[in-house]
């Protein structure tokens, strides 16, 4: 599945409002407090993860399938971050080796459960901790409601469950599946909301997003889409929608 720089670069501000500040300043610190640290941010996009988490020492592999994303984030990085062009589906060929974090923002709702399985046997196997960031939790709250909401959420949900490169997706079974897998291998789990908050001064990014939503849930059978997405985008002026979203940060256990 693809993804323009255009959208990253939108939903980039939101998203760096809507990571749960707690979770982000103890992933920080827990690399902050390492000489020489390793980072491997997985579905990279533009180095968005680079961005939020600040940490100028640390040396990042940022692994991406699109090269055209790859050449921007090193364009946007300084010299300690390097990049691999990789099809995630291939587990085995992730590197790595020397690093003490795996990171991904917006990943993992991509991705099957077998997928999610044979990442935590890798991290397990290696001891690495990872922190995942902006999984979408299959909720929605619209001000006004819409007659329609729960029908178009409901195909759009579906949507997110069919194959987007990397096996039958979980969409919003992402997050909770993870935070499973690596509690059943002995990390230490915490998770968090980070829920994407629509008001003033996100009309743009609102736009897109009802647009994608509508698309998907036509695609999954939804008949009243198109109407639902009209509505929307008049009820622009009066602005006011979450996106839920959970941020998962887990260490290795000692
Ligand atoms: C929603 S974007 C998130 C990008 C970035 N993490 C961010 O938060 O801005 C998902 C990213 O995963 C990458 N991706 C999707 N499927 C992939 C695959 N099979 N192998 C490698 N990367 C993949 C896309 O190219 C895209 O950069």
């Amino acid at each position: 599945m693809s993804f323009s720089s255009t959208w990253l670069d939108l939903r980039e501000p939101v998203d760096h409002l809507a990571r749960d500040p707690e979770l982000l300043a103890r992933a920080r610190r827990l690399i902050s407090d390492l000489p020489d640290a390793r980072i491997v941010d997985l579905g990279s996009g533009t180095g968005s993860t680079v961005r939020a988490l600040d940490l100028p020492d640390a040396h990042w592999t940022l692994v991406d399938h699109d090269e055209t994303l790859l050449a921007e984030a090193r364009r946007r990085s300084g010299s300690r971050t390097s990049t691999v062009q990789l099809d995630l589906r291939e587990v085995s060929a992730i590197p790595l080796a020397g690093a003490q974090l795996v990171t991904a923002s917006a990943l993992f709702d991509l991705v099957s459960g077998d997928w999610i399985d044979a990442l935590v046997e890798r991290m397990t196997a290696a001891g690495i901790g990872i922190y995942a960031a902006l999984t979408y939790d299959g909720t929605m709250k619209w001000n006004p409601a819409d007659k329609a909401d729960a029908a178009v959420r409901a195909a759009f949900n579906r949507h997110q469950q069919t194959d987007k490169g990397l096996g039958p997706a979980l969409g919003p079974q992402a997050a909770d599946y993870l935070a499973s897998g690596l509690r059943q291998s002995r990390f230490d789990v915490s998770t968090a909301p980070s829920p994407w908050i629509f008001d003033a001064g996100h009309e743009a990014l609102y736009a897109e997003m009802v647009r994608g939503i509508a698309t998907a849930a036509r695609e999954a059978g939804c008949t009243d889409a198109e109407a639902w997405l009209e509505r929307r985008l008049d009820a622009l002026p009066e602005l006011n929608a979450q996106v839920g979203h959970l941020d998962i940060l887990a260490l290795p256990p000692a």
